[in-house]
């Protein structure tokens, strides 16, 4: 299987398939399916750092130090005590990270392009809640984390997504998680990846070339947030009134219209009064 690696169990991922179609678009592309790691995006960060930039896709059946935005962990909803841990089950979530060298004008906006491809990939339901979750009827389904390392020349991005595919616990969270097999009865990981993996490639090298503002209209269509009153994680409040040409969120505020841009701010509806 030239390209395509697994050394995970009795689940049969797509590992060949993802390999054929997208490595046409990406000379020395890879595919890896791993039955266990700390973090996909940890260990491709990692790669990177060693020297080692050529485009993958890392597959984990397990995180054990799943990452999520701003510090968050990441939780695959396995436990040690669950039969999917010890590969006898299905997935209670897709995990994987694809690393790619990327050279776009202006990165501005990847993370909502990334968005925009998982949601087109799995269900016209979807929505996106800026910058980078993927929610369902109030509950988040799926999230990205994306991170770049400088390697000499080259900016090498890791594009890391979680998607909940089994209905979980909520794990501490206020709100207990969106599953895809909600939507998509009897859908399950490697489905899942077979239908994410190369739109996903594609999105991100046309990202490289054209910037956010082809994606523009489509988020807008997607976009959980507009109209509702949100709460910044730097105090600011204000009326969500959609993205502009680079991806940042435009709020309505009492002092006029505010541009967020920041990756690390948080945003939340204002109270109760405007559930999500
Ligand atoms: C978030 O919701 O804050 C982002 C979650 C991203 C989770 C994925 S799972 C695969 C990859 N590896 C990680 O450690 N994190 C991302």
């Amino acid at each position: 299987m030239k390209g395509a690696q697994s050394t995970s169990g009795p689940i049969r991922w797509p590992a060949e398939a993802v390999w054929e179609a997208v490595s046409p678009l990406l000379a020395g592309f890879t595919v890896e399916v791993v039955p266990e790691i700390d973090s996909t995006n940890t260990e491709l960060m990692r790669r990177a750092r060693a020297g080692h930039i050529d485009p993958v896709l890392l597959v984990a059946e397990n995180q054990t130090a799943g990452r999520g935005r701003l510090g968050r962990q990441w939780f695959s909803g396995a436990s040690e005590s669950t039969a999917n841990h010890l590969n006898e089950g299905p997935l209670p979530s897709l995990m994987f990270s694809l690393g790619l060298p990327l050279a776009p004008h202006d990165w501005s906006g990847l993370s909502l392009a990334v968005g925009l491809s998982i949601v087109e990939s799995l269900h016209p339901e979807l929505q996106l809640k800026w910058p980078n979750d993927v929610w369902w009827q109030s509950r988040k389904l799926a999230g990205i984390l994306i991170e770049t390392a400088s390697v000499g020349e080259v900016r090498y991005a890791v594009v890391g997504v979680g998607i909940n595919i089994a209905p979980r616990d909520a794990e501490g969270l206020s709100t207990p998680p969106a599953s895809l097999s909600e939507l998509l009865p009897g859908i399950d990981a490697p489905a899942t990846l077979a239908r994410v993996a190369e739109p996903l490639v594609r999105a991100i090298l046309q990202f490289e070339t054209h910037g956010f503002v082809a994606w523009r209209a489509a988020f807008h269509a997607r976009d959980l947030l507009y109209g509702h009153t949100v709460q910044c994680s730097d105090g600011l409040t204000g009326v969500a009134r959609g993205v502009d040409a680079s991806g940042a969120l435009l709020v309505h505020t009492e002092n006029g219209l505010r541009k967020i841009t920041s990756a690390e701010v948080s945003v939340r509806p204002a109270s109760p009064a405007h559930p999500i």
